[in-house]
């Protein structure tokens, strides 16, 4: 979110940018004597402590807690970030010295530690994109991750880190779905989950974010989301749910967009009900920036923090809250209980015991952390395609063309505030300036990972680059070389969807042109997510390297050598076409002009991604779950059997080739025709073991009760329609290879956790 652009994105903004007097950032409360108390005994509970240090704040403290800073200079408003926030980041509450309550210094994003657009960001180590760690079914990997990037938090002078995207992949044209974990409930809820456990291992707490159903940019600021609640329950609130049980955020940021009426940072029954209720969340609920609206009403709602000033039109819970609480509106026991959720999340996480110290950047440990992003694009990069076993390249290639994607230098990662500048780039942190949008959500970035120099280490072979803007010279070189390899790049960002779903500036033609040239053509894509391959047929061999990170360019080329055995699988389905999503055309205004745009998702209702394919007989260029290897498994032995609920299963799996690798055993279930399911198939259950040629392994996995049952709104209950309910396992969603029968009896169970 760069300071200019951020209002861009959205003309209500803009209308009401001006509206503020100008002003510096007022001051923190006024430091006093220090006071100790229970609250800073570590060894009393985050509840114990929280209900002492309420007791001795004044109402003053209470609301400074509640409302937070943009920490970026902002020159429209006449903003200067307050003092004590680090620079060109997203967020800042000052802390209060008198109580020893630290500040909260608060950074973006899922992927790495962000900035800012600034002429001279911190510079980073990037993960691969959210889609890339949810490809590697690995939730060991996201842990890594997550726990490296905390670590940059922390070194960087932060404690709350804006991550833990989980919104599903409902359009597969959505600008963000590269911050995302794809489109199945379990797989996103599980992956996100781990890193959000991950970065909250540093004393740093993280967000859950966009909470919910802000699964477009188109209009996001004020579109309305219509969903049923049981499809809601069923899909994308699951994936959120898995991801909090999983992770157990400190905070859940909510979105911009509406939900069946009010926003979702005034939403009663997303927030109150659902998360706090139903969900027993103890965190606190922070806006996205921009995405209050209201005081009492966004108070009671259940909205505890507002982020991000001067992002709304006006400064909802500072003296506007004070008076509400004054006059009753809002109660002092909801204010109370407020600040008892922020205080909470710190407790929770030792944000007291482990206080900041500004900026120890220097002491960042670069060289692990590059091993820990490579081994995480090296895990979820997938083979899409390898006819006649072109890919591992052989010994005896010997000369290679790489075409495009500036592949000489580096690999391409995803715009808007989630950017991290990465590690390694000059000062202002573009290794290729002038390229994509000068403003939000540009600068394109590229990682300088040189997949050029990473092969020329790993190969024997020419190599030469060539840039690809000219398909002619391209196919030229692709003619007298022994293999030609095509770097296709889609660059997405935040604030905006994808026209369609093709490579954009003439990549499909130039890979035309190169595929006719030389039968040897392997293309590598660097993609936010799904894309049209019109050119497959005359490719044998296609790499999905996503956004792979600052280590993206080694992982690709320890892929394409062999040096690294491809295990990735799609977390996402690859339409064959946009006629076959359930909007062709993505709802809202792209211009931002539409009074009150409407997304209707009860057209899908939960059948999300390979539910709606499966559920409309579509075939879909490459389904959810898909990822070829160098070797070969074979799954065996599945049994199942019902428990309280659930369901347990068990397979073996094998490497029936002769190279070691990494399988994931997919379990799919599917109930009587009469359950009600949204779709045939979903996910149950998923685990990932590496297997040495010839080894096998058995594997035990269980099924969540609610990946088995339908929600019942009127009940406000899980329900499981008893009957012979079938466990599968299989390569994809697709491609089936064993099913066994379950009979599991009826079972209610509430919504709301005992
Ligand atoms: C994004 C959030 C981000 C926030 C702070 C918003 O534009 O939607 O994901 O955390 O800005 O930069």
């Amino acid at each position: 979110m760069s300071v200019k652009h951020h209002l861009l994105l959205s003309s209500a903004l803009l209308m009401t940018a001006f509206t503020y007097p100008a002003f510096a950032a007022d001051t923190p409360v006024a430091p006093a004597t220090p006071v100790t108390g229970a609250w800073q005994d570590a060894g009393q509970s985050p509840e114990a402590r929280t209900a002492a240090l309420l007791k001795v704040m004044t109402r003053e403290e209470k609301l400074q807690m509640v409302f937070g800073y943009f920490s970026t200079d902002f020159k429209p408003k006449a903003y200067k970030r307050i003092e004590g926030g680090m620079a060109d980041s997203a967020g800042y509450v000052p802390g209060i010295a008198r109580l020893g309550i630290p500040a909260q210094s608060q950074t973006d994003a899922g992927v790495g530690v962000a900035t800012q657009a600034s002429p001279t960001p911190r510079l980073r180590t990037a993960l691969p994109s959210g889609l890339a760690t949810a490809a590697t079914w690995n939730p060991e990997m996201a842990f890594a991750g997550g726990a490296m990037i905390g670590d940059e938090a922390r070194r960087s002078g932060f404690n709350v880190q804006l991550a833990g995207g989980t919104n599903l992949m409902r359009e597969p044209r959505n600008g963000r779905n590269f911050e995302y974990g794809g489109e199945d409930p379990l797989l996103a809820g599980v992956i996100v989950g781990h890193a959000i456990k991950g970065i909250q291992s540093n004393h740093v707490i993280s967000t859950l974010k966009h909470f919910a159903f802000n699964d477009q940019e188109t209009s996001r600021n004020y579109i309305e989301v219509k969903v049923d609640e049981a499809a809601g329950r069923q899909s994308d609130l699951l994936a959120f749910e898995f991801a909090l049980e999983t992770g157990n955020p400190g905070s859940v940021m909510c979105s911009y967009n509406r939900v069946n009426g009010p926003y979702a940072c005034e939403n009663d029954w997303l927030l109150n009900q659902v998360l706090k209720k139903d969900w027993g969340f103890k965190g606190f609920v922070m806006s996205d920036w921009g995405a209050t609206h209201s005081t009492a009403y966004a108070a009671n709602a259940g909205l505890d923090q507002q982020s991000g000033y001067p992002f709304d039109k006006s400064p909802y819970f500072k003296d506007a809250l004070h008076e509400a609480v004054n006059n009753g509106q809002v109660s002092a026991a909801r204010l109370d209980d407020m600040v008892g959720r922020i205080l909470h999340a710190m407790f929770a996480n030792g944000l007291f015991e482990h206080p900041l110290n500004g900026d120890q950047a220097a002491t960042i440990d670069y060289a692990a952390h590059a091993k820990v992003t490579q081994a995480d694009a090296e895990e979820g990069i997938v083979l899409l395609k390898n006819q006649g076993n072109l890919l591992p390249l052989a010994g005896t290639v010997k000369t290679i063309v790489l075409i495009g994607g500036h592949a000489d230098v580096g690999v391409l990662s995803g715009g808007g505030s989630a950017q991290v500048y990465p590690y390694g780039a000059p000062a202002n942190g573009l290794i290729i300036p002038n390229e994509g949008p000068e403003f939000f959500p540009g600068p394109m970035v590229f990682d300088p990972s040189s997949p050029l120099k990473e092969l020329q280490g790993l190969t024997q072979a020419k190599i030469t680059y060539i840039d690809g803007k000219d398909a002619k010279a391209a196919a030229k070189l692709a003619a007298g070389s022994d293999v030609a390899i095509v770097f296709a790049t889609q660059w997405t960002g935040e604030g905006q969807d994808a026209i369609d779903l093709n490579l954009p500036n003439d990549q499909d033609a130039l890979i035309k042109a190169v595929a006719g040239a030389n039968k040897k053509t392997v293309v590598v894509l660097e993609n936010g997510g799904p894309v049209v391959m019109p050119w497959l047929d005359k490719v044998p061999a296609v790499v999905n390297a996503w956004y792979p990170g600052t280590s993206g360019g080694a992982a690709i080329a320890r892929v394409l050598t062999g040096a690294v055995n491809p295990s990735g699988h799609l977390p996402v389905s690859f339409p064959a076409s946009i006629d076959q999503l359930p909007r062709t055309v993505v709802d809202g205004d792209r211009k931002d002009k539409a009074e009150h745009p409407h997304v209707d998702y009860t057209i899908e209702g939960a059948a999300i991604g390979y539910k709606w394919f499966e559920k409309k007989n579509l075939k879909p260029l490459f389904p959810f779950g898909f990822g070829l290897s160098y070797t070969t498994f074979a799954a065996s032995d599945l049994a199942a059997t019902a428990e309280a609920k659930g369901i347990k299963a068990s397979l073996t799996l094998r490497n029936t080739g002769d190279r070691d690798g990494k399988a994931v055993a997919q379990v799919y279930v599917a109930a009587p025709s009469d359950a009600g399911w949204e779709a045939p198939k979903r996910l149950g259950a998923f685990h990932k073991v590496a297997l040495k040629a010839g080894e096998s392994q058995g594997v035990a996995l269980t099924v969540d009760p609610r990946l088995l049952a339908t929600y019942d709104t009127a009940a406000h209950a899980w329900k499981i329609k008893g009957g012979d309910y079938k466990v599968m396992t299989g390569t994809s969603y697709q491609d089936i290879t064993a099913t066994v029968t379950v009979h599991l009896a009826d079972a209610t169970w509430p919504a709301t956790r005992p």
